[in-house]
């Protein structure tokens, strides 16, 4: 028998080479700068100034040397990934550009693509969990997040705990005491603490800084990440990573790919947090799709633009309707009206977003009869696109959640969901105005 053959140590240049250059003459560059090139070497793809898009299922090794190295990276023993291209489940040219550049906007060493935002979410979740474990989350999540912690995850003797948001540091601190006793009952430990904000569709807020400080206290900061979806105001108007959230998580699908002609989502944080949820990921896939990773790459060109217009306008918008007489109220982050939401609001967030809820003076039929007369807006589910949409969370997205949940959480018949798009604004408030009229 021979020996195997050691993997050399002389490391494959990346196919993509992570520029150093991030400044210029000291000067940091902001991420709208980097998203035009970071991570993507011209010189290797014959030096076309897009990276293409490499539809393949394998590729080739250099050598069986450098196979055994990047197989090694694949499969743990190298910790960080692997420092070549394999096989499409696990890595990619278009994802790895993605990533690089996903990365940059929330600060983060590393992050990780997706086919959806859910597929993020429930990899990294299974990553973290294993039977006798607790989750604690705040309320209300999305509600197919919400169903797999509830339903599916305590198939397998994963149990949760859950706060609502806005929730104060006692509130807090007492629901990881009660988690962590779970936690010791059922010979588990509190696997994660996993958030929304702004939670869907109420647009709470919750106050990341005071879960981190209870954590530290209560829990082990090394076996506890936290996690939070930053979907409806991240990457431009939150930065979690910075208020003591260790994971973000995104559904791709809403502002960051923000054309409404992509489903993918992300998460990003510290490699020790992303080399369990990579591994799992190897195993189950649900990897971005090279054309999608390099829509999305196209997408984060213009996420600062389309985002600071969109908001302008939801401005605009929800000052219109605030005063309206068919108007029975707007939850918009511009007019928070409890002191402690715009305490959150002020320390955590630097803009108020362009997705809002509308309380249509009325019930259901008052609040079907606006959104069939709107003209411009589209009637439909999902947020965060170029084109404006409205949708009755009640009677859609939320049509599964019992009458007493929506009550507790708000969400009434009269209830519409706005996304504002990037439409000219006075062109938006006619067609609201004309809706509301047609009530
Ligand atoms: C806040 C939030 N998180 C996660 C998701 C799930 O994302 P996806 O539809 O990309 O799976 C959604 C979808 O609406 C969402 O609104």
């Amino acid at each position: 028998m021979t020996d195997a053959i050691d993997s050399v140590d002389t490391p494959t240049p990346r196919r993509n080479p992570k520029p150093e250059a991030k400044t210029i003459g000291g000067r940091e560059l902001k991420p709208s700068t980097l998203m035009m090139g970071h991570g993507y070497d011209p010189v290797l793809s014959e030096g076309s100034l897009k990276a293409p898009i490499f539809l393949t299922s394998t590729f080739a090794f250099e050598n069986s040397a450098a196979g055994k190295r990047h197989f090694e990276g694949i499969t743990g023993k190298r910790p960080g990934g692997a420092e070549g291209l394999v096989y499409s489940r696990f890595n990619g040219p278009n994802q790895e550009i993605l990533e690089d550049r996903l990365s940059i906007w929330d600060g983060a060493e590393d992050a990780l693509s997706f086919s959806s935002g859910m597929t993020a979410i429930t990899v990294m979740l299974l990553a973290f969990c294993a039977q006798g474990d607790v989750i604690v989350h705040s309320g209300p999540l999305y509600a197919a997040t919400e169903g797999f912690v509830a339903k599916v995850l305590s198939k397998f003797g994963v149990t949760y705990v859950d706060f609502p948001a806005g929730a104060s540091r006692e509130e807090i601190d007492a629901v990881l005491e009660k988690a962590k006793a779970q936690a010791a009952d059922q010979g588990g430990k509190v696997a994660m603490v996993y958030l929304e904000s702004p939670a869907n569709p109420t647009n709470a807020l919750v106050d990341v800084e005071a879960v981190q400080a209870s954590r530290d206290a209560i829990l082990d900061a090394d076996e506890t990440p936290i996690a939070i979806d930053n979907t409806f105001l991240g990457p431009l108007w939150s930065r979690p990573l910075d208020h003591g959230a260790d994971i973000v998580v995104y559904s791709l699908t809403k502002y960051v790919g923000g054309h409404s002609d992509l489903v993918a989502g992300s998460i990003a944080g510290a490699k020790k947090w992303m080399d369990p949820v990579r591994a799992l990921r190897n195993t189950m896939g649900g990897i971005a799709d090279p054309n999608t990773a390099w829509m999305l790459m196209r997408s984060l060109e213009t996420v600062e633009l389309r985002m600071e217009r969109a908001g302008r306008n939801a401005e605009k918008v929800c000052a219109f309707l605030k005063d309206h007489p068919k108007v029975e109220g707007i939850g918009y982050l511009g007019f928070i009206s409890d002191p402690s939401q715009q305490d959150i609001f002020d320390r955590l967030y630097t803009g108020a977003g362009s997705t809002f809820s509308l309380f249509v003076k009325g019930g259901e039929e008052e609040a079907f009869r606006f959104l069939d007369n709107l003209k411009i807006a589209k009637l439909a589910v999902s947020l965060g696109g170029t084109e404006t949409l409205a949708s009755c969370p009640a009677a859609m997205t939320h049509l599964s959640v019992p009458d007493e949940r929506k009550a507790q959480l708000g969400i009434t018949p009269n209830l519409v969901r706005i996304s504002i798009g990037i439409e000219d604004p006075d062109d938006l408030i006619a067609d609201f105005a004309q809706a509301l009229d047609a009530v």
